[in-house]
């Protein structure tokens, strides 16, 4: 017999949105309804997010003639909260070239040009935006060449122009991408990474047009895949006015399922990163589905807390997931920060969420679960606050969008102190034989108690344990609309 808990919701709950714009007649149920995607076409990493005058600019690889990856151009939307976005029209497109080749803006950043160090604005215009970007030559579908690239804006981010002696950084490379740059200490320094010798390269500037190589580091954590969208940024310490810096790196590789984003943290002296001595990689997240994450930037400088966001997809099936038109969806924001436990660091990063989401808030003990509670689900989209007293069991279980034939598995086992999720029966699984998956974590419980706040929005499911210390975000699609959540103790 079900038992339906009593819990409380904390706030209405947000109609699972759906768009009007569909193609190949596929129900919208996949489109989240509080994390962003455009309204169609598809989207990959995010690029050039920055803040600006009361508003969060996010840009992002964008192809705007349909839902497959080409013509990469960065899309636009923008925020005052991180919470909800819209979107703008087409910000850096694609150009053609006079030999018939084309020039792909991808993945880069964004920076406010304060000091109009680049001369790009009229005198006193303090708010003009530049986006260093790569410049990918493309000629036919083949990649020839990659190089860094500038486009300004003194509106805002909603009109554009480009540099007229573009590109700014050539290094003769097929393979050069993925610029990130910052404000230190009166230059500006940009990440810049060669995925190919998984390394990454910081330079610096006065002006964003010439840049001088500083130092290089790499070889290091996980290189088994390309290094891609390199980041480098301070942290503050157990949320003091004392930092480390952080260099984030992601990793993919279309062949196999092999995702992930590492980071490093160590110093920077202004020319060079020192990672400190680790051991094992270090994972900003441990699902399939979260990459190219990259912080914003000119946050309010009262904020020590970077935020980054990332696409929620993987290389390897990110083609064939599910078509609403659109193809490709964001994280929600995360903030981060670094605790130091016992002279390590590690990373810690809590959502930015509405106050919208339909949200149950339980508190159990484990040892009670001998029977599963079970509720249901008015939609697919709701957030789950759980803190569970580990005392006398084994651990739990929770099926998550669960109907008569589908499930999403999150289990926690003490004795391994895993915390897994299964997608292996979540809905559709068989578009690609890499997508039916099960991840795991390590999480140690804190005086016995597991914390997890578990956000399910249509088609994506993003899981931080322990306040942040350990998150994994994985994509799901269910054929059903409001399915079951069912939590049970581990026998
Ligand atoms: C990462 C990436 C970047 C590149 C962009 C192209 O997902 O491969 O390295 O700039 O996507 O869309």
């Amino acid at each position: 017999m079900k038992k339906t808990l009593a819990f409380i919701a904390i706030a209405a709950m947000l109609n699972a949105c759906s768009s009007s714009k569909t193609v190949k007649n596929e129900p919208a149920i996949y489109r989240p309804a509080y994390h962003y995607t455009p309204d169609k076409n598809w989207v990959n990493d995010p690029n050039g997010m920055v803040y600006l005058d009361g508003e969060y600019h996010l840009f992002y690889q964008y192809n705007p003639f349909g839902d497959k990856w080409g013509h990469m151009s960065w899309g636009h939307a923008v925020s005052k909260d991180l919470k909800t976005w819209k979107e703008l029209p087409l910000a850096i497109p694609e150009t053609m070239n006079a030999d018939s080749s084309t020039t792909m803006a991808f993945s880069g950043s964004a920076v406010v040009d304060s000091l109009n160090t680049t001369g790009f604005f009229e005198k006193g215009v303090k708010n003009g935006i530049v986006a260093i970007y790569t410049s990918h030559i493309d000629k036919k579908g083949q990649g020839l060449a990659q190089h860094q690239s500038l486009a300004y804006s003194s509106d805002k981010g909603r009109t554009w122009k480009f540099y007229d002696k573009n590109p700014v950084l050539d290094i003769g490379l097929k393979d050069f991408r993925d610029p990130s740059v910052f404000w230190h200490e009166g230059k500006w320094r940009m990440i810049v990474v060669k995925p190919l010798e998984y390394t990454a390269q910081i330079y610096e500037s006065t002006d964003l047009k010439n840049w001088k190589l500083l130092s290089e580091y790499g070889k290091i954590g996980d290189y088994a895949k390309i290094w891609e969208c390199p980041s480098l940024f301070k942290v503050s310490i157990d949320n003091s006015d004392k930092f480390k810096w952080i260099s984030m790196i992601s990793s993919a590789n279309e062949d196999t399922d092999y995702v992930g984003m590492q980071y490093f943290v160590g110093e920077f002296d202004g020319k060079t990163f020192t990672p400190d001595a680790q051991t094992g990689v270090l994972r900003i997240d441990y699902g399939k589905d979260f990459y190219a994450a990259v912080p914003f930037n000119n946050l309010p400088t009262n904020d020590k807390n970077p935020t980054i966001m990332a696409w929620v997809n993987n290389w390897a099936y990110a083609i064939d997931i599910s078509s609403e038109g659109r193809r490709g969806m964001f994280s929600m924001p995360r903030k981060l920060s670094l605790v130091n436990e016992n002279g390590k660091f590690h990373l810690v990063q809590k959502p930015v969420y509405s106050d919208k989401i339909h949200t149950e808030v339980l508190t159990l003990k484990a040892s009670e679960l001998t029977e599963a509670k079970t509720f249901e689900m008015k939609s697919n989209s709701f957030r789950l606050t759980l803190t569970i007293d580990l005392a006398n069991s084994k651990g739990f279980s929770i099926d998550l969008l669960k109907n008569s034939d589908e499930k999403s598995v999150l289990k926690y086992d003490i004795a391994s102190q895993k915390l897994s999720f299964d997608r292996t029966k979540s809905g559709k699984v068989d578009f690609n034989k890499t997508f039916p998956s099960i991840e795991s974590m390590k999480v140690s419980p804190q005086n016995g108690i597991m914390k997890l706040d578990i956000f399910v929005d249509n088609s994506i499911v993003e899981i931080f344990a322990n306040d942040g210390r350990a998150v994994l975000t994985d994509l799901v699609f269910p054929t059903i609309s409001g399915g079951e959540i069912s939590i049970s103790a581990l026998k």
